[in-house]
């Protein structure tokens, strides 16, 4: 009785949220926020009387998320499950399930959707053109009393309308012919397997059924069976466009007795894209037919007498990635997906007939990649609230460490479901429904904070995104470095999908259109990759190539400081990302940049690079660069050279503080490397206190993440890692709890404005590296002679007074095994690689303001502290 009215009433709350997300769409944002919390409070006081419990089979653990009603909205009830080739979102229906797909490389626009789309670049002709017009713009900026220009030439700017963004690729219907009322409702995600359930009882029947993508598969699979003595009643599947908004019909046909084909043009003209679904049914009858009188064609498979039933998709598009560069004429083609796509599915595993094989090859799979860092928060699960329930009641401040390690893990789901196909996690990882998504799902800035937390949280996912960098952004970045800043080293971007290196925007904003250093932003992780794994061989052929080429080019691009003549280099023009003015000597800038000729140094000799010419170019201009930290009139760490910022600044970005998180150059700020600069006469001297003392100030400035340019998630997440860094527990635990309280929707997805769309996936997997960051630091340094500074705990919050972390990395090649209790270390033990030898560094662990270990990291040492 009670789950019967529980489910009526999580019904009815799906249906006034469905209703009311339309709805409330006309009214101003902030009455918007007023009724959903109105709203929420009386669903949860309803509610409140109401007892339930996991359903069975969710981890005892509490390692997942569940519900007692099938998901209304996508962006906020959908279970996500991915395998990073395809993707699917499932509101948990009973006698129809309604999933909806996506492929990772399905995109409109681009060269697909116009031939004579060229990455957002100026024709060559204009090469000399342009480069006076930039030195017109820079003897401007320079001239100028305040140090900026209200614009730009907008002939730098040709951003293409095309850009494109990620499709969605339609749902497939899975309907079981069974009637009467629903009672023991369940679904749930399963974060131990990475699998999504449905379990429902209708009669005395109960249902079961199961969905997960397969990475070793390339396949996702849904499952469903019942406790019935006898077969299923009927199932059928069907394809549908009619929720997927924008996406033209396809053909739906048989392409066997078992097997669905969905094919068509994401848009005409535009890429192809095709998937197959495959019915099995052992001891059943499956059938494939065709829709009478349908056209383009439609077809639906039959599954009749069969106790168990699954369908298996692949898909893909002639999207190719290695197809964008100058030999295949950027174009970004590939071949008809079709063939591939065939022998996948007949790929041996696929047609084995056991489903239990197929479930148990992914739970294997997938526990490899996430099972070799674990995490505890001393959490204690709460196995008798839904998680929409726990989310609803969660406050700022207050916490939940259960939730907050939910949380921790379903990061970590999330990146790995969507990072490990060909194409990296893109600003929604690979989840979006309909053509037109928020930024085309893909943005300039947002993508790096989606692997903040793989290096040390031990997930081995990277790949996608270094081949993307190398294989798009390079070649077709380097054609934009030579005709835009006339620099005929390396490559620059300023945007992404395929290979929009441009500036972008049109008219005069060029606080949008002018981020060239969001390839130094991008460095960070290869040389990070590098530092953590010591990779020699991927460094060589893949790491130590894209950051030389990047740092080739800002060495080209730094040019002398003619405003303040203070003989120091500088970019201009500049802006921090995002905002305005344009202006010289950006710090966000300064300190990438910086940081990128560290890498350089310190990842040389790795290289076996003999370009001694080349690095003594690196180490000179290091050496007179503005290096983009300097204390400002009202205490603040100045976000441009020119000391102009205002106190009351809450832009969303923390750009200036770049060095603070994700970067060292103010986390590790040394005087004796970054002090003692010339500037307008003045003899710079601070001590690394000051400048986090400055940089806390500009932290305090910032504001909590709710300004009026934006309220979204990820600000939140970024701001409760930069305090994590400045070793402050309450600010980082406000600002994460505050993401997670304003933020975060039912199904833990982050929107973007609290309670509405767009869904950005950037604060979910930004957050378990503010997690990380508040239990265990090892920030970056200058030069591999300066020893690592790690520090346990540097900001651990009351809630989270006991636990443990298995398996967490830090740079250098090093594994720790982390225990606490009463809020203070236990137990550490430092495990170092086997293949570390000539790259051993000196280690200093400190915790609460004391050293209390230090080791040299030689290969396959342990040291173990103990308190
Ligand atoms: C190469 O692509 C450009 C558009 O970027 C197009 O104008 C040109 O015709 C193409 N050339 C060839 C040989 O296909
Ligand atoms: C463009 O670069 C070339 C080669 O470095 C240089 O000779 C030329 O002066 C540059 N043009 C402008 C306008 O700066
Ligand atoms: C800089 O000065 C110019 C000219 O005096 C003015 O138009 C512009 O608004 C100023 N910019 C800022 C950011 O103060
Ligand atoms: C249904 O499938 C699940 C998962 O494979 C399995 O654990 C369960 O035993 C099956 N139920 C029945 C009644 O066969
Ligand atoms: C195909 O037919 C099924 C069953 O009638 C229907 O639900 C589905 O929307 C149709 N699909 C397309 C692409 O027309
Ligand atoms: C869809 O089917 C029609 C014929 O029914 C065919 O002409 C067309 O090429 C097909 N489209 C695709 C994308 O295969
Ligand atoms: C911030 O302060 C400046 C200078 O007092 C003022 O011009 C500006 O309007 C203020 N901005 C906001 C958003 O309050
Ligand atoms: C630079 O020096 C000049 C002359 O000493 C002074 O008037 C000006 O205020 C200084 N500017 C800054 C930003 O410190
Ligand atoms: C800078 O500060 C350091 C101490 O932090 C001091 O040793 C040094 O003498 C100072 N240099 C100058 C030029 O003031
Ligand atoms: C965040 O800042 C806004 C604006 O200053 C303020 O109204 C709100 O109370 C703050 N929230 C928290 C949790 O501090
Ligand atoms: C944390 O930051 C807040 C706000 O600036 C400050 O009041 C508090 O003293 C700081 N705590 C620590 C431990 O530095």
């Amino acid at each position: 009785m009670a789950s019967i009215l529980q489910s009526l009433v999580a019904c009815l709350w799906a249906s006034i949220i469905s209703t009311s997300s339309r709805l409330l769409g006309v009214l101003p944002l902030s009455l918007q926020m007023w009724l959903r919390r109105v709203v929420n409070a009386l669903v949860v006081a309803t509610l409140v009387s109401v007892t339930s419990s996991a359903p069975p089979g969710f981890p005892s653990s509490g390692n997942g998320l569940w519900y007692t009603a099938p998901g209304a909205v996508w962006y906020e009830n959908f279970l996500p499950i991915g395998n990073g080739y395809l993707a699917a979102m499932l509101p948990g229906g009973t006698s129809q399930e309604v999933t909806q797909l996506n492929i990772e490389s399905l995109w409109s626009g681009g060269p697909f959707q116009d031939p004579s789309y060229n990455g957002g670049n100026s024709v060559p002709s204009q090469q000399t053109q342009l480069a006076q017009d930039m030195q017109t713009i820079r003897q401007a900026i320079f001239a100028s009393s305040n140090g900026t220009i209200d614009s730009t030439s907008t002939r730098l700017i040709r951003y293409h309308p095309y850009h494109s963004s990620y499709a969605g690729a339609g749902y497939l219907y899975a309907t079981v012919n069974s009637a009467g009322p629903i009672s023991n409702y369940g679904r749930w995600l399963d974060l131990d397997e990475g699998v999504a359930r449905t379990t429902w009882s209708q009669g005395s029947t109960t249902f079961l059924r199961e969905s997960f993508c397969s990475h070793p598969l390339q396949a996702c699979v849904q499952y469903l069976n019942s406790t019935a003595a006898g077969p299923l009643p009927t199932v059928t599947y069907a394809y549908s466009v009619a929720e997927e908004t924008g996406l033209p019909t396809p053909n739906v046909t048989c392409l066997d007795d078992k097997t669905l084909s969905i094919r068509n043009y994401v848009a005409v003209p535009g890429m192809l894209y095709e998937l197959l679904a495959q019915v099995e049914a052992p001891g059943g009858s499956v059938s494939c037919a065709v829709v009478a009188g349908s056209n383009p064609p439609n077809a639906t498979i039959t599954v009749t007498g069969a106790a168990e039933a699954w369908i298996s998709w692949v898909g893909g598009t002639d999207y190719d990635m290695q197809a964008g560069n100058a030999a295949s004429n950027f174009t970004f083609q590939g071949a008809d997906p079709h063939n591939s796509l065939v022998s996948l599915l007949s790929s041996a595993n696929l047609m084995s007939n056991s489903y239990e094989s197929l479930l148990l090859d992914h739970i294997a799979d997938y526990t490899s990649v996430v099972g070799k860092f674990a995490l505890s928060l001393g959490q204690t699960p709460d196995l008798s609230t839904p998680t929409d329930e726990i989310l609803a009641s969660y406050q700022t401040y207050v916490g939940n460490p259960y939730l907050e390690w939910v949380l921790f893990n379903y990061g970590r789901y999330l990146l790995t479901s969507s990072a490990r196909g060909t194409l990296p996690a893109n600003l929604q990882g690979k989840w979006a429904d309909g053509q037109s998504n928020s930024w085309g799902a893909d943005s300039n800035i947002n993508i790096q904070m989606n692997y903040w937390s793989a290096e040390m949280g031990n997930l081995d996912v990277a790949e996608s995104l270094f081949n993307y960098i190398e294989s798009t952004w390079a070649p077709r970045g380097a054609e934009t470095a030579l005709v835009l800043y006339n620099i005929s080293q390396g490559w620059v971007t300023h945007d992404e999908t395929f290979g929009h290196t441009g500036m972008k925007l049109s008219g005069n904003s060029a606080q949008w259109a002018d981020y060239p250093e969001s390839n130094a932003w991008m460095m960070i992780h290869a040389w990070d990759h590098f530092d953590y794994t010591n990779d020699v061989q991927w460094w060589k052929s893949q790491g130590w190539p894209l950051v030389k080429s990047v740092a080739s080019f800002h060495l080209e691009k730094l040019i002398l400081d003619l405003h303040y003549n203070d003989n120091t280099l500088v970019t201009a023009p500049c802006n921090s990302p995002e905002q305005v003015p344009i202006t010289f000597g950006c710090a966000h800038a300064q300190q990438l940049i910086w940081q990128l000729f560290n890498a350089i140094e310190k990842g040389f000799n790795a290289a076996g690079d003999t370009d001694t010419a080349f690095l003594n170019d690196i180490l000179a201009k290091r050496e007179q660069m503005d290096k983009g930290i300097r204390v400002g009139w009202w205490g603040q760490l100045q976000e441009w050279k020119f000391d102009m910022d205002q106190p009351n600044d809450t832009h969303r970005h923390l750009s200036h503080l770049i060095g603070l998180y994700p970067g060292y150059a103010i986390a590790s700020y040394s005087p004796a490397i970054q002090g003692g600069l010339l500037y307008n006469g003045t003899f710079l001297n601070y001590t690394k206190e000051q400048v986090l003392d400055a940089a806390e100030i500009s932290l305090i400035h910032r504001g909590n993440g709710t300004g009026p340019d934006a309220d979204a998630g990820w600000e939140k997440v970024w701001r409760a890692a930069a305090w994590a860094q400045l070793g402050n527990e309450s600010e980082f635990y406000k600002e994460l709890t505050y993401a997670i309280e304003r933020n975060f929707a039912p199904n833990l997805f982050d929107l973007y404005y609290p309670g509405t769309p767009p869904f950005q996936i950037d604060a979910n997997l930004g957050y378990p590296a503010a997690v990380l960051n508040a239990l265990l630091q090892a920030p970056d340094v200058a030069s591999l002679s300066i020893p690592l500074q790690v520090t346990l705990l540097p900001a651990l919050p009351s809630t989270w007074s006991s636990g443990e972390m298995k398996g967490a990395r830090i740079r250098g090649g090093i594994t720790l095994d982390l225990e606490w209790s009463n809020g203070k270390p236990t137990a550490a033990t430092f495990t170092v690689d086997s293949n570390v030898a000539g790259r051993q560094r000196d280690v200093v662990v400190n915790y609460g303001g004391n050293v209390v270990g230090e080791f040299t990291s030689n290969a396959g040492t342990t040291k173990t502290i103990t308190f």
